[in-house]
């Protein structure tokens, strides 16, 4: 099948996608609140097979790609993810596993070192199994995660954690850098959670308060000061939520800049979350890669600055964050080419300001989150 709706062709200016993140399944295990897959993830039923994943990475790598990431859902639930890292290994791709833990064992940690895994990422909920079970909707899963961290590390990778934060761990973060630290971490990223996709139907659920923030931020500090005097090797990286900054992120580097996800379905995107927006992305089954990257309307719609407009057209700060984030733009104001409104010179930056506002009322439950699940999804199919 053909996309005929495309007019643009290649500006003969536009790189190569250097990051490739090959979201392998929206199937997982876990519900948690703050994750940024699709609301309607349920209606993407037929994923890709083993051949079409490899024939879709053997031409991002001969486009240039060299960074692959491995994502979901959850990964692990594919059974041909070793097939698929051992392809990745054979073209010549950096790759990284993002994954809850849940799926692996000290034998699958072993064919995927075999199979040439380079780096495996295990993200935490939270220090305690309570919290942990509340975000996530397992009990299980907590102590599950803290074995698989520490057989990722006996098996000879680097341990490398990510806590997503949110206003009901975030007050934890103190236990929750011990936790790390006591299990021999060699990076954490404290990272806290960015509001797409379930993360931003649950957002006046997650997103923390300033002072919440700012104590984090504190006690990040002190806990770098204290790693040091050790002389412990122990990164932390603490990511501030894009609603606390007065300028936006230049997002993915920018739009078909360096960085293309394929969904499980094949859908081509230039982030995770762009199949929301109101736009139609081609997928592999219908076109080449090389075709999708450098001549898809989808892919030249937010390139460079001409679709930028006021106050980003005549902005001088706009080949630095590229106006901030198309989804971000979406999600706040219902016009992906609007500015950023967490610009402080976006006309619609009071739409964050008062999601800030929002977030000083400590009154909500972890428990009044919306779990991610197929059930809750099937209605965003229908609507
Ligand atoms: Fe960036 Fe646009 Fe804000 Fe200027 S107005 S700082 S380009 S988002
Ligand atoms: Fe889609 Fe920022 S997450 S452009």
């Amino acid at each position: 099948m053909t996309d005929h709706t495309d007019t643009v062709t290649h500006d003969g200016q536009t790189g190569a996608p250097l990051w490739l993140l090959a979201e392998l399944t929206y199937r997982c295990p876990l519900q948690c609140s703050y994750c940024s897959n699709p609301l309607d993830f349920a209606a993407v039923e037929e994923e890709l097979d083993t051949a079409e994943w490899i024939d879709a990475l053997t031409q991002a790598r001969a486009m240039g790609a060299v960074q692959l990431g491995f994502s979901g859902g959850e990964p692990l639930v594919r059974r041909d993810l070793e097939t698929l890292v051992a392809e990745a290994r054979r073209l010549g791709f950096y790759s990284n596993l993002i994954t809850s833990g849940l799926g692996l064992d000290e034998s699958r940690i072993e064919a995927l070192r075999e199979a040439g895994l380079d780096h495996i990422q295990i993200s935490l909920q939270a220090s305690d199994p309570e919290v942990a079970a509340a975000v996530a909707g397992s009990r299980k899963a907590h102590g599950k995660k803290l074995a698989m961290a520490r057989a990722v590390k006996a098996a000879g990778y680097p341990m490398v954690l990510n806590v997503v934060l949110h206003r009901h761990n975030i007050d934890r973060i103190d236990q929750i850098i011990a936790l790390c630290d006591e299990l021999g971490a060699d990076a954490v990223e404290l990272a806290n959670c960015q509001l797409y996709g379930w993360a931003h139907l649950n957002r006046a659920g997650l997103l923390p308060s300033a002072a919440q923030l700012e104590a984090a931020e504190a006690t990040t500090a002190r806990w770098r000061e204290r790693l040091a005097e050790r002389g412990r090797d122990m990164r932390l990286l603490f990511v501030v939520p894009d609603y606390y900054a007065d300028r936006p992120k230049a997002c993915m580097g920018g739009w078909g800049s360096i960085f293309m996800t394929v969904a499980p379905d094949g859908a081509v995107l230039p982030c995770h979350s762009a199949r929301m927006l109101p736009m139609r992305f081609p997928t592999v089954r219908e076109r080449p890669l090389h075709e999708i990257w450098y001549q898809s309307e989808a892919f030249n719609r937010y390139r460079g600055d001409a679709w930028m407009s006021e106050p980003c057209r005549s902005c001088d700060e706009r080949h630095r964050d590229v106006g901030g984030c198309r989804c971000q733009a979406y999600l706040l104001t219902g016009d992906p080419a609007a500015t950023d409104p967490v610009c402080d010179l976006s006309p619609d930056h009071h739409l964050v300001e008062a999601a800030r506002r929002e977030a000083e009322d400590d009154t909500r439950s972890a428990r009044e989150l919306t779990p991610r699940n197929v059930h809750e999804s099937r209605v965003f199919c229908r609507t």
